[in-house]
Order: C-alpha cells, then sequence, then structure tokens
C-alpha cells in the first residue's frame, strides 16, 4: 500500500533525536537508575490551583464539544498579556488556542507557506521545526548560529540568508537549544528586514516566561510589526504543564481566521476543562512560577560552576531556559557518541546538539530539570566520562 508524500517529509532527523532519550525511557522502565537531561519536562508538578480548576470545571461538566476558537474569557485573557506588553490594539479575535506551541508551530506553518517558499530558520533549531515546515512542501533556510558566538543571532547572517522566495522567518528567543536571548537591537533590526523584505515572523515564546539574565522581547510589540508577526506560546514550560497540550497562537485576525479552519478540520477545539485550567492559570499566576523559574536559575549556576574548571568541557551558560549546552569538542568524541557513552557507562542521557543543526556538532544538551544534587552528580559523572574517553591531544 502507499502513502502519501507528506509522510515522507515528516519523517526524519528530527524523529532519530529522541534515539538516546527513548534509550533511557526504557532503562529506566527496568528499574534502573538513570538521570534523564534529555528532555525539556520540567521536574514540577503543575501547581495545585491550576490541577483544581480543571477539576472543579470536569465535574461541573464542561465535558462536550469547546469553543472551538477558544474559550472568549481565555483569549481575553492571553490578549490581555500581549497589550499588557505593549502590543498595542491585541483582542481576543488575534488569538486562537490550540493543543500546544507545537499544535501551534505546525498550523502556523499551513496557513502561510507553499512548496515555492522559504523559511529562514537559525541552526541549531529546535528538533520539530524541521517536519513542520517540510510538511507544507516549503524549504528551509538555515542560518548557522556560531558556537564560538556562543550561539548568539547575527543580524548579518539572518539577512544573508533572505531570497526573493523567503516568506517567512521563524525564531525562537528564548532559544532551544543554546538559552540564548535576541536583545532589543537584533530585534529592531529584524523588524526592519521584514519590512524591507515583506516577510512574516513567526516568533516561538514558549521559554518567555523563564529568562535570568536581560528581557525577553516580544517583537509583535515593535512599531508596524503586529501585522506581520505571528506568535506562538503556551503554557507548558512556564507552569511545569506539558502534558495538558495547552497554547495559543497570537496573530493578526485574517490568519486566525485560517487557523481556525485547519483547526476545525482537524482539532474541533481544545478541551473546555483545559481552558478553564489555563484561564485560572493566566488570571492568578501561583506563586509556584516565581520558585520554578528561581529553581531552574540555581540549577543552570549550579552546573555552571560544576564544569568550569575542566579542561576538556565547558558550558555555555544560558540567559534562559531549561537547557545548556556543553561543549565537549576537545574530547575528540562526536556529541551522538559521547551521548551514547555517558548512558551507558554512566547513566546519564543528554541529547546530542548535533540533533537540532550542523553547528551543534561537538555540543551535548543537557536539561536542567532535576534537582540541584543529581546535576550535581551528573556533572561529576559528565566530566569522568569526558576524562576517560577524551583522545591525547597532538601536541601532548
Ligand atoms: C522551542 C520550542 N518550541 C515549541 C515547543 C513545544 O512546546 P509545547 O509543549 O507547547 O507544544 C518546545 C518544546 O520543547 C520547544 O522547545
Amino acid at each position: 500500500m502507499n502513502y502519501s508524500r507528506l509522510t515522507q517529509r515528516i519523517a526524519g532527523e528530527g524523529s532519530a533525536a529522541w534515539d538516546i532519550h527513548i534509550q533511557a525511557l526504557q532503562r529506566r522502565a527496568r528499574g534502573e537508575d538513570v538521570t534523564i537531561l534529555s528532555v525539556g519536562d520540567p521536574d514540577f508538578d503543575t501547581p495545585a490551583p491550576i490541577v483544581e480548576s480543571a477539576v472543579e470545571s470536569l465535574r461541573a461538566g464542561h465535558t462536550h464539544y469547546p469553543d472551538m476558537q477558544g474559550k472568549l474569557a481565555l483569549r481575553q485573557a492571553i490578549a490581555a498579556q500581549y497589550r499588557e506588553l505593549g502590543v498595542s490594539d491585541v483582542v481576543a479575535e488575534n488569538v486562537i488556542v490550540l493543543h500546544g506551541a507545537q499544535c501551534g508551530l505546525y498550523a502556523v506553518a499551513q496557513c502561510l507557506l507553499d512548496p515555492e517558499d522559504e523559511v529562514v530558520v537559525p541552526e541549531p533549531t529546535y528538533v520539530t521545526y524541521e517536519a513542520a515546515i517540510k510538511a507544507t512542501g516549503a524549504r528551509i533556510s538555515q542560518v548557522p548560529l556560531s558556537p564560538d558566538d556562543d550561539f548568539r543571532l547575527r543580524l548579518e547572517a539572518l539577512e544573508a540568508a533572505i531570497t526573493p522566495r523567503t516568506k517567512a522567518l521563524m525564531l525562537n528567543s528564548p532559544h532551544n537549544p543554546s538559552g540564548q536571548i535576541i536583545d532589543r537591537a537584533t530585534w529592531e533590526g529584524i523588524a526592519e528586514l521584514c519590512h524591507r523584505h515583506d516577510l512574516w515572523l513567526v516568533s516561538d515564546e514558549v521559554y518567555a516566561d523563564l529568562v535570568f539574565d536581560g528581557e525577553h522581547l516580544c517583537p509583535a510589540t515593535l512599531p508596524d510589526m503586529a501585522k506581520r508577526t505571528v506568535v506562538v506560546n503556551s503554557l507548558s514550560k512556564s507552569h511545569a504543564m506539558t502534558g495538558w497540550r495547552l497554547g495559543w497562537v497570537m496573530a493578526p485576525h485574517g490568519l486566525i481566521g485560517h487557523l481556525f479552519n485547519l483547526s476545525l478540520c482537524m482539532l474541533y477545539g481544545c478541551p473546555s476543562f483545559l481552558q478553564d485550567a489555563a484561564l485560572e492559570a493566566l488570571r492568578r499566576p501561583p506563586a509556584a512560577l516565581e520558585e520554578m523559574k528561581a529553581a531552574y536559575r540555581a540549577r543552570r549556576d549550579t552546573v555552571c560552576r560544576s564544569l568550569a574548571d575542566s579542561s576538556l568541557v565547558s558550558a555555555v551558560c544560558p540567559a534562559a531556559g531549561m537547557f545548556l549546552l556543553v561543549d565537549i569538542r576537545r574530547t575528540g568524541l562526536s556529541a551522538k557518541a559521547f551521548s551514547q557513552a555517558l548512558l551507558d557507562d554512566y547513566d546519564v542521557s543528554v541529547l546530542s546538539a548535533e540533533a537540532f543543526g550542523p553547528s551543534g556538532a561537538g555540543f551535548v544538551r543537557l536539561s536542567l530539570t532535576v534537582d540541584e544534587a543529581l546535576l550535581i552528580e551528573a556533572c561529576r559523572r559528565l566530566l569522568a566520562c569526558a576524562e576517560r574517553y577524551a583522545r591525547p591531544s597532538i601536541d601532548t
């Protein structure tokens, strides 16, 4: 039997990237003591008041077909947040509630891109972007982020990738996997590029609430940018709600209409009780959110300190988010081989950053999703692994 050509476009390196993580999960399921640092899933429980509001909503019988664009009160609360950030004129009609940011990215790609289009994406890139874009038939034009520059996005590199076929820029700040944030001057330059080349700007902001140094800027707040900016966000990371699958897109009204049609033929809306919980999360942000953020920051500092004295590996200290890249190039091993050795011999799973793009070669991504004691031990093992496998340098 034959399948559609789409099935070819959505299968690829992106799904293979999770191999190590799957091995780690399988070992843990067999009862082995494995420290899993290979996924961005918060180790915190969803704050209790959010859980309670979902339960209350279920008990109140909110188990029928939902409002398909998203409950008005929830969309109003989301719009109000963007107005507070400085996106003028944004209202509930500019918002659609979808099943997580991932669903948002896929839906946005479907509604913006055609096979003749190109999308400019910095790499390393969060692994699912490739399939989400390729599903549309559009081409991805990658902008390498240099390890020598701690993976910061440079305007000149972005500009150089733009061609007459470019339809959109797809940017993620704070960035997964590097944890870098795009600064205001760069955003202003990006806005100018978007105006000059008449581009859409898709802004994936799932780590926006987890900034430790500097500040997050939503590009829709820049002059005249709201009409061409599509913001994708969710409660997954900020509220420890990865399993709830609750996110949204904030965009010009016309695009929301198309996303609505797509949602109608695929999802038929997001369950009402999840939306009620999301509304509670936004209306009364629990104190636990600040505590989680403080914990990620402390963990980041702990890992950077633990690796600081090594002559073999070094951490790229992230400004935000829940990940940290470790440079293992001096061991002489590929990131894939290093990750496999770390799991096989030291029971710690990390991801090869090369799975996020060729510029990630020689780096592994470690998640800050276990407590500090476990992180200190994981760093000790990572250093031991580096010592054990490092090839002697030619000069010694
Ligand atoms: C950069 C980035 N975008 C989107 C997502 C997907 O988020 P969600 O759980 O809201 O679908 C992730 C998840 O790890 C991510 O890292």
